[in-house]
């Protein structure tokens, strides 16, 4: 049957989480898989006003659903059983989920190199990515260097025994080169992961087969991590995370085949944009602007409490996401957020260096943050009292406030992408369809 993939449009945080739960209940979708990163992701989904955070698990937990993790992926398992898995299981709730054998492990002391790599890029070259400093990069790195081990290694004592000490060895030669005085203990890590090898060893399969058989006759969606603008190559590099976020990394991520068929690439943009870390942000809003967004909204980092950069509507990027993406619709999240601000800037095009009107999105990220942003201005919409946007998603899209919808017609086109699904909320009723999905 025809899938769907939830892509991120922007930073990442576009509410992708809140999405794949909303089409993951309607659509009886039987698997949630995750092509892409690890632990520095992380997906909210709220049921009956308790909030969970998700960062290696799909979503999908509350329904029961398969929960699988492509090769694409880096797992922690310390950080899996001690952020999710434990907690869960507090509540009895055993999550149905699959790891690939092929999946990269993330190891205690690759956190430590990548924090270690931040402060080295601090001293050396004044920049630094603002990294989630999970161990995201580094463990991608050594696997493309082809030191890494994946999920087999993990669970397979010889191999464990005899692959582990050659990659510390190596990484620790590494710390000293980038300044650090961090000292791995060889024999009490390779006993620590034995450990963790046993915990998830019930786990661990050929994902790759599993998810092209359910594909056959059931619904999958595909779930991805971080968004457009920090894929690993076509995002604003350095600026960005080390897997690959955009609609290819899900047939390279999870072994999906090729002809299989994709109904939908689902885009999700919040009605605002948001940034974590460092790398350019074109239409960041004034500091009085961002802080009203960022506290009604909540925008901090779910992994790291970091504070969001809030900025205008950016669809010359929103643009490139498609470009990239092509996809056969968006989600737009954060209306009701959104509301009370008036008016609202949304940036159509840049003014370069030289005075001259542009819509590149730049690879030379040093030529791209140079742009000034060009905006049109747009009428807003007014806060609602309680209950209110609920209201509204029972009622549906004709319901919305005028300036809502032409702020949505706006969007669609410039982009030229339906805008299919609208989020006013954080939980599930507060959603609003405009077409039916094609799964
Ligand atoms: P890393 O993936 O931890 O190496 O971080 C690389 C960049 O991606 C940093 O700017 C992070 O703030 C950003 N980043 C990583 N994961 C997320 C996410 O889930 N949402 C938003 N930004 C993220």
């Amino acid at each position: 049957m025809p899938a769907v993939a939830v892509i991120g449009a922007q930073f990442g945080d576009e509410g992708k989480g809140k999405i794949v739960d909303y089409i993951a209940w309607k659509y009886n979708i039987a698997a949630v898989v995750r092509f892409n990163g690890g632990s520095g992701a992380g997906h909210e989904v709220v049921i009956d006003n308790r909030k969970f955070s998700f960062h290696q698990l799909p979503s999908g937990v509350f329904m029961g659903k398969k929960l699988y993790i492509g090769e694409g992926c880096v797992v922690d398992p310390e950080l899996l059983f001690k952020e999710e898995i434990d907690r869960l299981n507090t509540e009895n709730i055993k999550p149905d989920l699959h790891i690939s054998d092929n999946a990269k492990v993330v190891f205690d002391f690759l956190r430590e190199i990548d924090a270690a790599e931040e402060n080295f890029r601090n001293s050396h070259t004044s920049k630094q990515v603002g990294s989630t400093k999970r161990g995201i990069g580094p463990t991608y790195g050594f696997d493309v260097a082809r030191f890494g081990l994946r999920m087999y290694d993990l669970v397979d004592e010889e191999k464990l025994r005899r692959k582990l000490p050659a990659l510390i060895r190596l990484c620790q030669g590494y710390l000293k080169s980038l300044g650090s005085n961090y000292l791995i203990d060889v024999a009490k890590t390779v006993e620590k992961y034995l450990e963790f090898g046993k915990k998830m060893k019930p786990f661990v399969k050929d994902v790759r087969r599993e998810v092209n058989d359910i594909h056959n006759n059931g619904r999958v969606l595909f779930e991805g991590a971080q968004g457009t603008f920090l894929d690993q190559i076509f995002g604003t590099y350095p600026y960005v995370t080390s897997s690959r976020t955009i609609a290819d990394g899900v047939y390279g991520g999870t072994g999906l085949r090729i002809d299989k068929a994709m109904g939908e690439r689902i885009g999700v943009f919040k009605a605002y944009t948001s940034r974590v870390g460092a790398g350019p942000f074109i239409t960041r809003m004034d500091d009085g602007m961002q802080k009203i967004v960022r506290d009604k909204g909540d925008e901090f980092g779910r992994s790291t409490g970091r504070p969001r950069a809030i900025g205008w509507p950016n669809l010359v990027e929103l643009k490139y996401a498609n470009e990239r993406n092509s996809f056969t619709g968006l989600a737009m999240t954060r209306l009701d957020t959104f509301a009370g601000v008036d008016p609202i800037k949304v940036c159509v095009k840049y003014r370069d260096e030289h005075g001259n009107e542009t819509d590149e999105v730049a690879a030379d990220v040093e030529r791209y943050e140079k742009n000034k942003p060009v905006y049109v201005e747009l009428k807003g919409w007014g806060e609602l009292e309680k209950d209110g946007w609920a209201r509204i998603a029972e009622r549906g899209y004709e319901a919305l406030p005028k300036e809502a919808k032409s702020y949505v017609k706006f969007v669609e086109d410039y982009v030229k992408v339906p805008v299919k699904i609208i989020s006013v909320g954080a939980d599930r009723k507060s959603t609003i369809e405009t077409a039916r999905l094609n799964i």
